[in-house]
């Protein structure tokens, strides 16, 4: 059993056959939450899981399981999984890829005969990204009890669209209670989204934990008047008050911590007239760090910058903190099984710490988890040029099933 493989064409035709779905326009992915393209996603994993012989559930939340049915019907199962929605100049395997390998594993076990203890689940949570809707893994947050179902039910997109009517008119909103159950451990393979791997010529990430993440939503208010008339003394510019934030943000963080850092990622502005002075501009901020002490310290300063500079030019200031995912630590049981996964499979690896953030964070509040990295080119990803090789989707897969495989037999 220890020396099982999976099927690595079999992995890659699934990954570039769901890379057709939902096209970006320079060769990655577009598939928004809730959209078209992300049920069309969903509905050709539920085939493939359906062709491997999964009993597929759907939760209120619109997260997708498909169980392989173990030999001990009350033993707690193991699950692995990630996301298929992307963001919107997104990827073709971030998220995609530990839901196919996951895939890949139960296809493999059918193809071994092989019928585990445990029963093994493939999963796919809902929203992971949060670009449409805010805030980001509701579909897991909700099953992890960290975040009310009507709370992500409520969530609306720029559009004003809400989360439940979209979830309801792709389909995906399921009976299955969206809440924990009992899980053995829950499994999540994911491209690192950052250089580290490649740069440290490793081949697997044994992941030890996820960095500390905080959003706000800002919103800066001036007053709006002629761009002719109205003397730059007694301006009152909600535009160059959010741009003087935005450089403030990014000099603060470069002097807080080389480990910390911030993006804003959304930006707009009202009335956005070519010969009017703005009156409001809403921002984003994302703030990350690996440990909670460092990321409360950033916000503090980072807060207390932007204040002063609405003081300094007479302008409002909301600074509304919208999510919140502390630091996470998965425990050595799991990180250990990865670890031994890796080796036994003659893999070169070090333990690393996720800068992106994940599923697995909500599921480490409700079982024992552990995450698989693999390099991704140049650490590129968030990105249509996101890519790895098969080779790297080979191994990673590799490891999810021999960790799988360890922890579906283990009493
Ligand atoms: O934002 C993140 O870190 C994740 O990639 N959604
Ligand atoms: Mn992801
Ligand atoms: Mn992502």
């Amino acid at each position: 059993m220890s020396e099982l493989k999976v099927n690595g064409a079999r992995l890659w035709a699934s990954l570039e056959e769901m890379a057709q779905i939902g096209p970006g326009v320079a060769g990655g992915n577009r598939r928004l939450a809730l959209t078209d393209e992300d049920k069309a996603g969903r509905d050709r994993f539920v085939a493939w899981a359906r062709e491997a012989g999964c009993e597929v559930s759907i939760d209120q939340v619109g997260n997708i399981f498909a169980r392989r049915p173990g030999t001990d019907a009350a033993a707690e199962p193991v699950l692995a999984g990630s996301h298929l929605d992307t963001q919107p100049t997104g990827g073709r395997y971030d998220g995609v890829f530990g839901v196919l390998a996951a895939l890949e594993a139960i296809r493999s076990l059918n193809d071994a005969g092989l019928r585990t203890r445990r029963a093994v689940e493939a999963v796919v949570w809902t929203n992971e990204e949060g670009s449409r809707f805010q805030p980001a893994m509701n579909g897991s947050g909700v099953f992890a009890g960290v975040m009310a179902l009507q709370t992500a039910y409520d969530a609306r997109d720029a559009a004003g669209l809400r989360f439940g009517d979209e979830l309801a008119r792709i389909g995906y909103q399921g009976d299955v209670p969206a809440r924990a159950r009992p899980i053995h451990a829950y499994l999540e393979a994911h491209i690192e989204q950052g250089p580290i791997l490649e740069v440290e010529g490793k081949e697997i990430g044994i992941v030890t934990g996820i960095q500390g993440i905080k959003w706000f939503k800002l919103a800066v208010r001036g007053f709006n008047a002629h761009a002719g008339t109205t003397p730059m003394e007694v301006r009152r510019d909600a535009l160059v008050g959010a741009a003087r934030m935005v450089d403030a943000v990014d000099r603060v963080t470069r002097a807080t911590r080389p480990d910390a850092v911030a993006t804003v990622g959304m930006f707009s502005v009202s009335p956005g007239s070519i010969n009017v002075i703005n009156e409001q501009v809403s921002l984003s901020l994302d703030l990350r760090c690996p440990d909670g002490a460092g990321l409360s310290t950033l916000e503090s300063k980072v807060r207390a910058a932007c204040e002063e500079v609405a003081e300094r030019m007479g302008l409002g200031l909301d600074f509304e903190e919208i999510w919140y995912a502390p630091p996470t630590a998965f425990p050595d049981p799991v990180v250990g099984a990865v670890e031994r996964s890796a080796v036994s499979l003659g893999y070169t690896a070090r333990r690393i710490v996720s800068g992106a953030g994940h599923d697995a964070k909500y599921l480490a509040d409700i079982c024992p988890t552990g995450m698989i990295f693999i390099p991704c080119k140049g650490g590129v990803s968030h990105n249509e040029a996101e890519r790895i090789e098969p080779a790297q989707a080979e191994q990673g897969a590799n490891v999810l099933l021999r960790t799988v495989l360890e922890l579906a037999e283990r009493a």
